[in-house]
Parts: C-alpha cells; sequence; structure tokens
C-alpha cells in the first residue's frame, strides 16, 4: 500500500446498535470465533473518510471559444497552487497514440485554491512549424496535461491527461476521451467501448459494416459480430457520425485447430518510487506503458493483468474510479488493437473505514462495491459466479471479476482472491485478504471440470492477485498467513488440489509480490511448515508470480518450498506466453527489454513424452549427458559431472573433471581439454568424450562412478566427439563428430584402439547424443525438430526416428527398462517409454 498520509476529513459517528448485538451474539456463539464469510458487521465506531489519493475531484471541463482559445477548469481536493497545462496534439498516422506535448502554461492565480481555470491558446498550431496534423485546416484532437503541485499529499506532483476535439473553425467536436477499446474477442465478434466527453450515438464500423448505440450516451459498448475466425479486421468509431481521428484493427481469435498465439501476463502496477511518470494518479504510468507497448510490440494477442492496478485503499468511490481511468490513459494504447483482462487485488478497495477496520462498500442505494465499480469501468466476462450466499446481502458481485474465456485451444480463468474484504474477518465478518470463498470454489471446480470434458480444451491458464505459495514481500498473507491459519492453508490446499487434479492447467499466474517466481508444484513439493507434501496435488502445475509492473520491488524470503523456486528476479517483469498446439513456453522480461527467464511450460508431447524438471541450482550445470547403472544418474555438463539418486538427488559431484591427475601426474586442463558431452557408464565406471578447445585430439576420459575421479584417458583423432555409447557384447565404444555425421566410428573397449567406421544410411546433423540398447544404437539430434534416430549397428541403417519437437537444444540420451531418457540444455529430463 502507498505510504499515503491519510486525513481525516470529516468523521461521522455512526451508531449502529441493532448491528453491535450479532457481533457479540455470534462471537460467543461461534467456536473459532472466526466470522469469516459471514455478513458484515459494522463497529461502534466513528466512520472515517480518507482524503482522496488523487488530487483532483472527477473530470475537468473544457470550453473552446471561436478565437482559438481553450479554457480549461478542474477542482482539487484541496487547496492548491497555480497548475502547469502541458499540451500539443496527436499524430494520426502513429500506430500508438503518444501525447505530442509542445506548449506549456501556468495558470494565473495568486492563492491556493480548489478552483482552477486555465487558459491555453490553440491558434499556434495552425503555423506551419507546428501544425503536425493539417490542424489549419481541420483542426485535430488537443492533448494536455495538468501538472498540479501537491504540497500536504507527499510533496509531489499529480498529473491528469485529457484531450478534447475542435474542428478547423475552433467548433467543438465530440471526442473520444477513453479507449476504444477491444474486449471479449472471439472468433467471430469482439466488444468495442470508448467514452466520449459529451453525450452521443456511437457506431462502429468493422468492414464497411455498421452497428449502432442504442441510445445517447458517453460510455459506448457496441458488440460485432459476424466476424471471420483468426482474421485481422479493420475498424472505425464515430461518435454522432464523427470518427475518430484515427482508424483501428482488430484479430479474432484462432479456431482451436489453429492454436498459435501469444498472451502476456503482468500484475501490480500501482504507484512505484521515483516520482514523475512513475506516481501518476495511483498509477507507475512510466512501467505499465512500458510493459504494455512491449508486449504488444512482441506479438501478443491478448493481456491477462493479475489486480493491483491502482494505489486504490480508498473511502471515496469518485477518487477511485479516476484512478482506474488513470490506469486506462495508459492500456488504452494497446487496448484499442488486444484485449486486456483485467482481475482484482488488494489495492482494487473501495472502502468503508472505522477507525483502523476497513470493509468493501457494500451496494445498495447510496454506495457501490469496488467490484461493482470495476465491472463499470472495465469490459470482462459475465460468467462468473453468484455472489456469496453466506454473505446475505453485503457480498459484493463476482461480476467481470471472475470469469473465463476460451480462446483457440485454450481456458483461461480469472479468480478473485481479495473479494469481499473486511481488514479482521474474524471479528466483523466479510473475507479475509487471499481467501477464496465457497462460491467461488465451487465456481472454479465446475469450470475446471467443463474444460477437461471439453477436448477442443488442450490448455488452462488461471490468473489472480494473491499467491498460494508467496515467495517474496507476501509469506505473511496471500495464501499462506506464515503458515499459522490452518483454515487459510486448508482452503488454499482444496483450491491447489482442484487445480492440480484437472491435468489440463499449465499454469496459475498470480501477482501482489513486486517481483518474479516461477516453481513447479507437484505432490513431492513441500507446502507446509514442517516440509511435508500434500500427495493430492496430483499433476504439476506451474505457479508464476509476476507482479513487476510497477510497484515497489521485494526481494525472495525464506518458505517451506524455497527449494524448489526454479527462478526467481526481484525486478519489474512481464511474461509472454506462446502456444502453439500443444505446447506451450513462457518468456520474462525485464524492464530494460532483457530476457530474464525462458523456459517450455509443457514439454509433454504427442509421443507420451513426460519430462522432470532439472532442480533450480543445477540449471547451468546439467547440459550436456546422461547416463545410468540401473538405480543411479549420472549427469555432464561441460565442465562437471554428477551423480544422483533416481530421485536425482546430488550424491557425488566433480566440478573439476579436468584437473591433475595426482597418481599419474597429468593435466587434462594443461593439455587443453575443456568440455564433456554425452557420457556413458559400464562396469562402474564412466566414459566421457571429451574435446579440446583446438578440436584435434578429442577424447575418451575415464572416471570411477563410485566417486567421479578420473582414471585414465584416451586420446583420439576425432575433431569433435559429443558423444560415447559402450557395447558390452561386442566390447566396443562408438563414437561420432558432430555436424555432417555420416559415420560412426567404433573403437575398442580394452585398449581404445579405432575399428572400423559404420557407414550410415543418411547423414545427420547436430549429433548430440548416443546410447547402445539391444543391438542399436539410439542417436539424439538438435536437429530441426529435435530427432532421435534408432540405428542398426551392423549395417549403419536408420530403422526408425522420431521428432521429440521438444523444442530446447537436445542433449544426451541413455535407455533403461524400456524407457529412453534424454537431457536438454538445462530444463528437462525427457523420459519416453518405447512400450505401446
Ligand atoms: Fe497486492
Amino acid at each position: 500500500m502507498r505510504n499515503k498520509k491519510i486525513f481525516l476529513i470529516f468523521t461521522i459517528l455512526v451508531l449502529v446498535c441493532g448491528l453491535v448485538s450479532p457481533i457479540l451474539a455470534g462471537s460467543l456463539e461461534d467456536k473459532n470465533n472466526n466470522h469469516l464469510g459471514q455478513p458484515f458487521k459494522y463497529p461502534d465506531l466513528p466512520k472515517e473518510e480518507h482524503t482522496p489519493d488523487y488530487v483532483f475531484a472527477g473530470e475537468p471541463k473544457v470550453t473552446v471559444d471561436r478565437k482559438g482559445e481553450a479554457i480549461i477548469r478542474f477542482e482539487t481536493v484541496i487547496p492548491t497552487s497555480r497548475a502547469k497545462i502541458h499540451y500539443g496534439l496527436y499524430l494520426p498516422e502513429q500506430e500508438i497514440k503518444v501525447p505530442q506535448y509542445r506548449v506549456e502554461v501556468t495558470e494565473d492565480l495568486k492563492k491556493k485554491s480548489r478552483s482552477h481555470a486555465v487558459i491555453i491558446g490553440l491558434r499556434k498550431f495552425e503555423k506551419q512549424k507546428y501544425d503536425i496534423c493539417n490542424f489549419k485546416e481541420k483542426g485535430g484532437v488537443i492533448c494536455y496535461r495538468i501538472e498540479v503541485s501537491t504540497p500536504t499529499m507527499e510533496d509531489q506532483s499529480d498529473f491528469y491527461d485529457g484531450r478534447f476535439r475542435v474542428d478547423g473553425d475552433y467548433y467543438p467536436l465530440p471526442c473520444v476521451i477513453e479507449g476504444p477499446f477491444v474486449d471479449c474477442l472471439t472468433k467471430t465478434s469482439a466488444i468495442i467501448s470508448w467514452e466520449t466527453d459529451e453525450p452521443t450515438m456511437g457506431t462502429v464500423e468493422v468492414n464497411g459494416k455498421r452497428y449502432n448505440d442504442d441510445s445517447h450516451s458517453t460510455h459506448h459498448e457496441i458488440t460485432v459480430t459476424g466476424l471471420s475466425a483468426d482474421t485481422r479486421c479493420e475498424y472505425d468509431v464515430f461518435s454522432n457520425s464523427i470518427k475518430d481521428f484515427k482508424s483501428y484493427h482488430l484479430k479474432t481469435a484462432p479456431d482451436s485447430k489453429n492454436s498459435n498465439f501469444v498472451f502476456a501476463h503482468m500484475s501490480d502496477s500501482r504507484e512505484g518510487v521515483g516520482g514523475g511518470e512513475r506516481a501518476c494518479g495511483g498509477v507507475n504510468h512510466h512501467q505499465l506503458s512500458r510493459f504494455m507497448i512491449d508486449a504488444y510490440n512482441n506479438g501478443a494477442d491478448f493481456v491477462l493483468f493479475g489486480g493491483d492496478l491502482i494505489n486504490g485503499y480508498t473511502t471515496n468511490t469518485e477518487d477511485y474510479r479516476m484512478q482506474l481511468r488513470s490506469w486506462k490513459d495508459v492500456s488504452e494504447q494497446i487496448g484499442c488493437y488486444i484485449p486486456i483482462y483485467e482481475g482484482m487485488g488488494n489495492h482494487e478497495a473501495l472502502m468503508d473505514a472505522y477507525d483502523n477496520i476497513e470493509f468493501d462498500k457494500v451496494d445498495d442505494d447510496e454506495s457501490k462495491s469496488a467490484e461493482r465499480v470495476f465491472a463499470e469501468e472495465f469490459v470482462n466476462p459475465h460468467n462468473g459466479p453468484e455472489a456469496e450466499d453466506s454473505m446475505n446481502g453485503t457480498a459484493p458481485t463476482y461480476d467481470e471479476n471472475v470469469y473465463y474465456f476460451d480462446y483457440a485451444n485454450t481456458r483461461i480463468i480469472s479468480f478473485n482472491t481479495n473479494y469481499g474484504w473486511c481488514s479482521n474477518p474474524e471479528e466483523y465478518g466479510g473475507n479475509l485478504e487471499g481467501y477464496v470463498m465457497d462460491g467461488q470454489l465451487e465456481w472454479i471446480k465446475e469450470v475446471l471440470d467443463d474444460a477437461k470434458a471439453n477436448s477442443e480444451i488442450k490448455h488452462i491458464f488461471m490468473f489472480a492477485h494473491e499467491p498460494a505459495f508467496p515467495n517474496g514481500g507476501h509469506l505473511g498473507d496471500a495464501q499462506w498467513y506464515s503458515g499459522k491459519k490452518p483454515y487459510v492453508i486448508d482452503r488454499r490446499d482444496e483450491l491447489w488440489e482442484a487445480i492440480s487434479n484437472s491435468g489440463k492447467v499449465v499454469a496459475v499466474f498470480f501477482g501482489h509480490e513486486h517481483n518474479y517466481s516461477r516453481m513447479l508444484i507437484d505432490g513431492r513439493t513441500p507446502v507446509y511448515l514442517d516440509g511435508s507434501s500434500n500427495q493430492n496435488f496430483k499433476y504439476p502445475v506451474w505457479q508464476i508470480v509476476s507482479g513487476g509492473a510497477g510497484a515497489p520491488f521485494y526481494a525472495q524470503q525464506k518458505a517451506p518450498w524455497t527449494k524448489n523456486v526454479r527462478y526467481f528476479y526481484p525486478g519489474k517483469n512481464y511474461c509472454l506466453i506462446e502456444v502453439n498446439g500443444e505446447r506451450a513456453s513462457l518468456k520474462v522480461l525485464g524492464d530494460s527489454g532483457e530476457v530474464i527467464d525462458e523456459c517450455p511450460l509443457k514439454p509433454i508431447l504427442s509421443y507420451g513424452i513426460e519430462a522432470t524438471p532439472i532442480p533450480y541450482e543445477y540449471n547451468t550445470a546439467w547440459r550436456q549427458g546422461i547416463a545410468d547403472d540401473g538405480s543411479n544418474w549420472y549427469i555432464s555438463g561441460k565442465n562437471c559431472l554428477y551423480k544422483t539418486d533416481e530421485d536425482y538427488n546430488v550424491l557425488e559431484a566433480n566440478l573439476i573433471p579436468f584437473g591433475r591427475h595426482e597418481k599419474d601426474g597429468y593435466d587434462l586442463g594443461e593439455m587443453g581439454y575443456t568440455h564433456i558431452g554425452d557420457i556413458d557408464y559400464f562396469s562402474g565406471l564412466i566414459y566421457a568424450p571429451v574435446e579440446d578447445a583446438s578440436y584435434k585430439n578429442a577424447a575418451f576420459v575415464i572416471y570411477k562412478a563410485e566417486n567421479l575421479i578420473p582414471i585414465g584417458y584416451h586420446k583420439t583423432s576425432q575433431s569433435h566427439m559429443p558423444w560415447c555409447a559402450i557395447n558390452p557384447d561386442k566390447g566396443c565404444i562408438y563414437s561420432s563428430e558432430f555436424n555432417s555425421v555420416d559415420k560412426i566410428f567404433v573403437y575398442n573397449l580394452d585398449n581404445f584402439a579405432p575399428m572400423k567406421a559404420i557407414k550410415l544410411d543418411r547423414i545427420l546433423q547436430r549429433v548430440q547424443g548416443g546410447v547402445y540398447h539391444g543391438e542399436y544404437l539410439y542417436i539424439s539430434c538438435d536437429d530441426e525438430r529435435d530427432y532421435i534416430y534408432k540405428i542398426n549397428c551392423e549395417n549403419g541403417k536408420i530403422v526408425e526416428s522420431f521428432a521429440t519437437d521438444i523444442g530446447t537444444e537436445m542433449e544426451g540420451i541413455t535407455y533403461q527398462e524400456d524407457v529412453i531418457h534424454f537431457i536438454d540444455d538445462g530444463n528437462y529430463i525427457y523420459h519416453h517409454s518405447l512400450k505401446t
């Protein structure tokens, strides 16, 4: 929460005598003294109003005279000194609308006031030197920014960004002041919405077809239908038949059979530290704008936004609305082309405050809940659950904050961990921050079951605000509360059991923690204070926390599952997820555009290949080869060797495999050896193919399997030696070059003398691994589709091959009990059963 000074403007003593007695009665009746989920029970305390966070009170009013002067009138919630107006024009040809400010004027004001009026001259834009949009002839849209210094509110400037439109004679024209936005996109339809500065009849024209509003309004929300799947359409919006100053486009959702798309996830764009654009009407405009535009330019087809859009935590409905509109000033830049699906966080709090106790406002004749205003300000699907019964009329709506939609072969589910909030629900009813209430949980289960039964849905992604397994910043709340509230843990488990039992949920995205973390949760993950796991977490599901769109950072903290966190990054970030048929992969980008993390999220392929993620602490090491002796794994990296038990727990490691040999005196490092490839195991020994830096004399280096200590080496005349494989039946060892491989070299296992070469019946590229089993060699290649080839060792014929399509760099291979195991460059160890 922003460290804001809260001012008590007025205090109303509300004597809710009728509500006090049930509190006492309830607390006596309830064994656990827990009123969670019950109706709000307001305390007998003074009711407070918190001064709005945002200094502007409502929308400014603009009038223009025929002489080309405009007056911008606005109110502030406290008296402020003279304001500054920055103003300019838009470039119609610019893809992303960016205000082109050019002129500044300062208000003529003698002493601080809540009422402000600033005159701005527009004729300057008629001059050739400043006319960037044929303003002289046709007029245009004028962008303006009001800057007000707010000395009593954190001594910083606050900004309001607005616009208005005039024609060439300075007559005002209806202006689109927010949007347009594309939302609820399907294969054949979309909703286009926008706001105008005066009531107008709105029209959308798509593919020459017009769709109209029913009546005059400043809010326009029009459904366009009859579109074709996976098709880009140009569209225009009109207000009273006057076309907006630029045209837009959208792309309909693809068919489930043609699922190749990208979406972004980001969260927590509320104000950051740094002032200026980083603290702008409750929003970090700087960071949010950067990530939104970056996601769009990186090909995102839609964006999921997981809550804490704004600072919020306000008792003032207009303030809450103004902050959400400040957020939309940024999101409209790409929201006019691709849909943004918003979810709610703890900061989307519009509350009634009594001393230190705060309640979500209730929808009634006098007020609206945070959820209701959110639904009014955003366009999202309407398929969520009914309001929670147990709160008996004080529950807010789930409409447009809990929902799902299907896009190609994927279902996206938005759920709300910050519904019906009360700061102390155990005593005063309502809901706990982070807690998913009964009705919503049932709805989630139904939507998951429905997706499970739908053969067109291959993947499910979910998003909400507060993590099930927090890692940095919010271990004391979210769905964990430091493990100290049993009912919270029970509910988290019930939710995650439903998620993990679906079998289709790939990842659940959260925010709340202003950092990035990735972990795979399964039945072995320690999820309780005593380090034990939950066997009911049936299928592994990624938890991805990406709360880095602007709020102040948090570092990593210790939790029972810390060892399972495969990547943690404390800086600003957002996620891009690519779905390509059966596969899904993740790329995480930071605030200067660098790739922070990248990994396949769903490498389970059509051949029934399963995958074990490489433990995070070894993902820079385990990148070359794999072997086994029936009960242990041996894994090689470029310059390291590991021995593990069958669950990949490390038993031995040799991190200086080219060191000086004490007994025999040779030093492989000094001889130039630098790189181990795909190793093999035979009879208590590890055989490692090792290359020298000058690629002259690759060698076999032999290590004791017991402790990974080297016992000898044998030079060859191979240039590259990416792999070796032992044939115990024939007493030989196989290897090859790396590129354009047309033969397999055969060496004598006793003395490593070359025996012969087996000519292959075709040329293999980027050969990375090999293993011998049952008269065949299995060769893994980092070629076009990461093929594995089965080769007859007698005649070099490739008898079988299959594409693994792992999408990462194919490395070494081993064979154990009818299962081929192979490894990529630090992400996964894959298992492909040959039993049909
Ligand atoms: Fe949060």
